[in-house]
Formats: structure tokens, sequence, C-alpha cells
């Protein structure tokens, strides 16, 4: 699935057609995402005792919702929010945030710059991907923390409902062809992606959002199918007619199932000699 750099690089960015940000829905479908994450994201990131004066940068912000919750936990720090388009971002209103059109493919950070660096739902989405946990480490400070949590749709292909996995199979084929991303093998492969970054205290965490036809995983997962269905049709993975029949087949009532998991991986930086530790796996 993860495409090589000769394969890739004529293809269009994150947001240049799919996903854009100007999908009329974009800032619901990407508030209902961060809504269905946010809990299991900040409940890992709590459990680290991040310091009020950590300096923390999030990748790829979206509508910001994590890294205002970072900035909360460190008043006397600093969050450095960035992504390529900061539409969403740039009205947050934070003492403690910053934010900074920045692209992780391109643009670097001084070495040991942060104490946690955190990406989600980026890396998967961008061909680069392989190389991007070890430059990520060389940011973190000794004793620093990177944390990468991204989607798989391996529970889409063992759903008992067609629908769901027809869905499951026509957004993987269709993000890997349009954009080069891989939203099936590379997060399943966690934290395998980390072995290489010289990291300690590797980990991983796993959740599987329940999808109905009124909860916000599931409003989320019908406004995502509902922006990429130009595309999905596009690619030939299903006809317009099938993508509506889908659509409407996940708005019944009594529709209930789960099509992908959210999965993070973890690592820290080794500390110097004689630095007091507070990590676990
Ligand atoms: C699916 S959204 C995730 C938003 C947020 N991280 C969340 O989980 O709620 C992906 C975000 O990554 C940003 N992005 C895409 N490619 C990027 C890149 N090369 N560098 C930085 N950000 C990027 C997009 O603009 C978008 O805001």
């Amino acid at each position: 699935m993860a495409n090589g750099p000769s394969e890739t690089h004529e293809l269009p960015s994150y947001g240049d057609e799919v996903f854009s940000f100007t999908y009329p829905a974009q800032t619901e479908r990407l508030d209902s995402l961060g809504d269905v994450c946010d809990p299991a994201t900040t409940a890992d990131l709590a459990r680290w005792d991040l310091s009020p004066g950590a300096h923390c940068l999030e990748i790829g912000a979206g509508t910001g919702s994590l890294a205002l919750w970072l900035a909360d936990r460190c008043p006397d720090g600093s969050v450095t929010a960035t992504d390529t388009d900061l539409r969403f971002l740039s009205g947050l209103d934070h003492p403690a945030l910053r934010v900074l059109q920045h692209d992780v493919r391109t643009q670097s950070f001084p070495p040991e710059s942060f104490d946690l660096v955190v990406a989600r739902s980026v890396l998967c989405h961008l061909p680069e991907r392989a190389a991007l946990p070890a430059r990520m480490a060389s940011w973190l400070k000794p004793g620093g923390r990177l944390y990468i949590e991204d989607p798989s749709f391996f529970p889409a292909a063992s759903s008992p409902d067609p629908v769901v996995r027809r869905l499951g199979e026509a957004v993987t084929t269709t993000l890997a062809r349009a954009l080069g991303s891989d939203v099936a093998a590379w997060a399943r492969s966690f934290p395998a992606p980390l072995n290489a970054s010289g990291l300690v205290g590797i980990g991983m965490r796993i959740h599987c959002p329940t999808l109905t036809a009124t909860n916000t995983a599931g409003r989320a997962w019908a406004l995502s199918i509902a922006d990429l269905l130009p595309t999905i049709e596009r690619e030939g993975a299903l006809t317009r007619d099938e993508g509506v029949a889908a659509l409407e087949h996940l708005a019944r009532p009594g529709f209930i199932d789960t099509a992908h998991a959210m999965i993070a991986m973890w690592g820290v930086r080794p500390p110097n000699p004689h630095t007091e530790v507070r990590h676990t796996g």
C-alpha cells in the first residue's frame, strides 16, 4: 500500500483536491473526527505527567482541539500547532499556543526543541511517512516523547455488513491512488515504524469507534465519505449511485458497526545519563 516516492511525487497533496478545505462541511468533519478521537488520545497523553512548563509540537493540527488541550496542560510552556493550511487554526487564541504554517515533509525544527511531538491522522496521508518518525524524533529533547496516531480500516474488511466492507475497500483504494495515503497497513504495522527511531519505552494503543446513524463517529464517517465521493467515483471504486446508496445505508435507523481503528504508537528519546525519567511503556 505504501507507495515509493517515484510513484507519488506527481500526486496532489492533502487538501489540494482530496479533503479540500473548500468542502462546505470540512470544519464539521474535522471537529467530529476530533470529538471521536480526543478522549482516547488525551487519556494517553494525560498518563505521562506532562509538566506545566513542557514545550509541545502538534503536526497537522487541523481545527486544533488537541493543541488547545495541550495548551491548557502546559500554561508555563508552549504548544506549537502546525499545518500546511492554517485556515482553521489562525483564529485560535490561547496564551501558550503558537500557530505555524509548516510542511512536515520539507521543513524542520532545531534538534532537541520539544518535550512532546504529536501527529494524529497526518502521516497516513503522506507518501513520505516511513521516514518521518525518525525525523520527528530528532526534534525531541532527551526524555521527550513522540506520539503518532493514525487510522486503519482493517475492521471494515471483516464486517458482516457488505456495504461497510465495500465502503472500507473503496476508501482505502481511493485514498491510496489519489493521495498516496495508506489507511490500511501503515497504522496496523504500529509500533514497528518506531524501530529505527532510536526511541525507547515503545508502546501502542488501539480504539475502534462504534458507528451509528446518529452518533458523532457515524456522522464523521458519513461526512468523510460524502467529501470523498467525487474522488471515489473518479477512481472507479464505486459509481455515484452506489456511493449515494451507501450513504443512505449508513443513515438508516438501527445502523451500527465499526469500520476503522485509531492506532497510536509512542516512544521516548533516551534521557541524558543522570536525568530522572518518569515514563512507563
Ligand atoms: C485528518 S486531518 C487531522 C487533523 C488533526 N490532527 C486531528 O486529528 O483532529 C489532517 C491534517 O493534516 C494536515 N496536513 C496534511 N499534510 C500535511 C503536511 N505535509 N504537513 C503538516 N500538516 C499537514 C492537513 O491540512 C489537516 O489539517
